[in-house]
């Protein structure tokens, strides 16, 4: 497991949020249920604190972004919790982008995928996934820190 500086604390947790995911509450609020993309944040940043990990968070609508941040936490972060929305289904660059930084990497979606369209049912990231979570609402997140912290032992 990656350290700070000092060797003391573990580094942070890495949570990532794909396209469309800054509308949430908004956006097909029967699908994805009505908490915001703060509200995201704030379950993710209290359970990783409750379980002595510090959280980084982002979102973005641009794939290159999220590659980038992927190659800047190389060494940095222990962990990646993902939503990468609809990348999921079609982004071989981002899957490639997601070993790099060699950490456990849970894939989270808050609604069933398995239920939707057939395009939703594949994933580029699920091969490279400790876990995943499906259809579990925005408790999915709680769940895949929980999870990864489990798998970081
Ligand atoms: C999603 C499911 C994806 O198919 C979709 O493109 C999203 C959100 C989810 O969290 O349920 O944007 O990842």
């Amino acid at each position: 497991m990656s350290t700070d500086a000092a060797g003391s604390e573990p580094a942070p947790i890495l949570l990532l949020n794909g396209p469309n995911l800054n509308t949430l509450g908004i956006r097909q609020p029967e699908v994805y249920g009505s908490a915001t993309l703060a509200d995201v944040v704030e379950l993710a940043e209290r359970t990783a604190g409750e379980l002595g990990y510090g959280l980084r968070a982002a979102q973005t609508n641009h794939e290159g972004q999220m590659i980038d941040w992927l190659h800047e936490a190389r060494g940095n972060i222990s962990g990646i919790v993902i939503n990468p929305a609809a990348w999921t289904h079609t982004s071989v660059a981002l899957a490639d982008a997601l070993v790099i930084p060699e950490v456990p990497i849970i894939e989270v979606h808050i609604s069933n995928v398995h239920q939707r369209e057939a395009f939703r049912h594949h994933s580029y990231v699920s091969p490279l996934a400790s876990g995943i979570v499906v259809g579990c609402g925005i408790r999915g997140y709680e769940f895949a820190i929980r999870r990864l912290v489990e798998v970081l032992g």
